[in-house]
């Protein structure tokens, strides 16, 4: 079945090409908070309203649903959408990623063995080789498959009829995904960040699945430090709960989350290690910026898509860093945050 080829994406989750089912316990429980239903599924209104009416309406023309691409930052939960539009239209999904798939035959594999109405998730889709997205054109279009048999002058183009199924691509980067590749989604949404209320609601509905006793303060101070991200929210709430369990007497609280936190270094925005060394590193090496993400890169050790995908979307979005032409530019609520002085601004940055 699954090939042994394994990658990881940014998430540092592992990438087979076909999702072989080995988890471990901790991908097990956080498998089992995620929502089934759109109904269960919390926030993204705008998103699930549509979803709701496009799925309504394919099941009601007995119809497949059209390609779905869904673009944003990891962890807000692209895959678990994914997972309840095929559940919805009572379809089976395929789960691959971009980066795993090396082979036209890779691909025509997996399209061959889907049947009519099945979800083909492909993640982080801005990855696929050149060669292979040029198949998916066909395949999406007019559920064909071109395939070209043998070489030089005896080459034969071959066309396979697909099943109608739905492509549902999901990236982190909209801006790297090819016109003629975009042109053929029928539905595209971007996920956004979550607010902090909606966040809360996610770790009481978990609290409740884990059986874990916690206070609505306790959900908020969680839910404050998850940088907006329904996994960051789960795995924090998790980890909480260690800190409960062991050293109090296992309910959270304001108090014990708070301190729980604290001991995590997870600050008051959410920010890990590397979002501060980032922060740090532009103002104390490049006067606050403008600074391009090659030298930050180089300067952190972080890798140029990591800085790009993960970190820079929650450091613009609370507003502490800024994109400009000339490069990334630190702003002073990061610098007040960060507990510098404000920037020298008769000393430019390097670039
Ligand atoms: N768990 C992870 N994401 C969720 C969401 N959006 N709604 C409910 N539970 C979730």
């Amino acid at each position: 079945m699954a090939k042994k080829k394994i990658t990881t994406n940014e998430d540092g989750e592992e990438n087979r090409l076909v999702d072989a089912g080995n988890t471990t316990e901790e991908q097990q429980i956080e498998l089992s908070l995620r929502p089934q239903y759109l109904r269960e599924y919390i926030g993204q209104k705008k998103v699930k309203d549509n979803l709701s009416i496009f799925i309504k309406a394919a099941i009601a023309r007995g119809e497949s649903l059209d390609h779905v691409l869904l673009n944003g930052p990891p962890g807000l939960g692209k895959t678990t959408l994914s997972q309840i539009v095929a559940r919805e239209m009572g379809a089976k999904i395929q789960v691959t990623a971009g980066p795993v798939i090396e082979k036209p035959g890779d691909l025509a594999a997996m399209l061959t063995n889907l049947e009519e109405g099945d979800v083909l998730f492909i993640d982080e889709i801005h990855r696929l080789h050149p060669a292979i997205e040029e198949i998916l054109y066909p395949a999406m279009e007019d559920f064909e498959l071109d395939l070209i048999i043998g070489q030089g002058p005896s080459a034969r183009s071959v066309k396979l009829d697909l099943p109608r199924f739905t492509l549902i691509g999901a990236t982190t980067r909209a801006g790297l995904i090819t016109a003629p590749l975009r042109g053929r989604f029928g539905i595209n949404f971007h996920l956004d960040f979550y607010p902090i209320e909606d966040l809360e609601v996610i770790v009481l509905r978990s609290a409740d699945i884990l059986k874990v006793e916690i206070e609505q303060a306790g959900a908020n101070a969680i839910a404050r430090r998850s940088r907006g991200t329904p996994r960051i929210v789960n795995r924090l709430l998790r980890r909480v709960r260690d800190f409960a369990e062991v050293e109090y007497d296992g309910r959270i609280t304001l108090e014990v989350a708070t301190d729980a936190l604290n001991r995590m270094e997870v600050d008051r925005y959410g920010l890990d290690e590397v979002d501060r060394k980032l922060l740090t590193t532009i103002i104390e090496k490049f006067n606050g910026g403008p600074v391009g993400v090659s030298t930050i890169s180089a300067a952190i050790q972080e890798e140029k898509d990591a800085i790009e995908e993960i970190y820079e979307p929650y450091l613009i979005q609370i507003g502490f860093l800024n994109r400009t032409p000339r490069g990334r530019v630190v702003t002073p609520a990061a610098y007040q945050h960060l507990g510098f002085a404000l920037r020298d601004e008769n000393q430019p940055g390097l670039f």
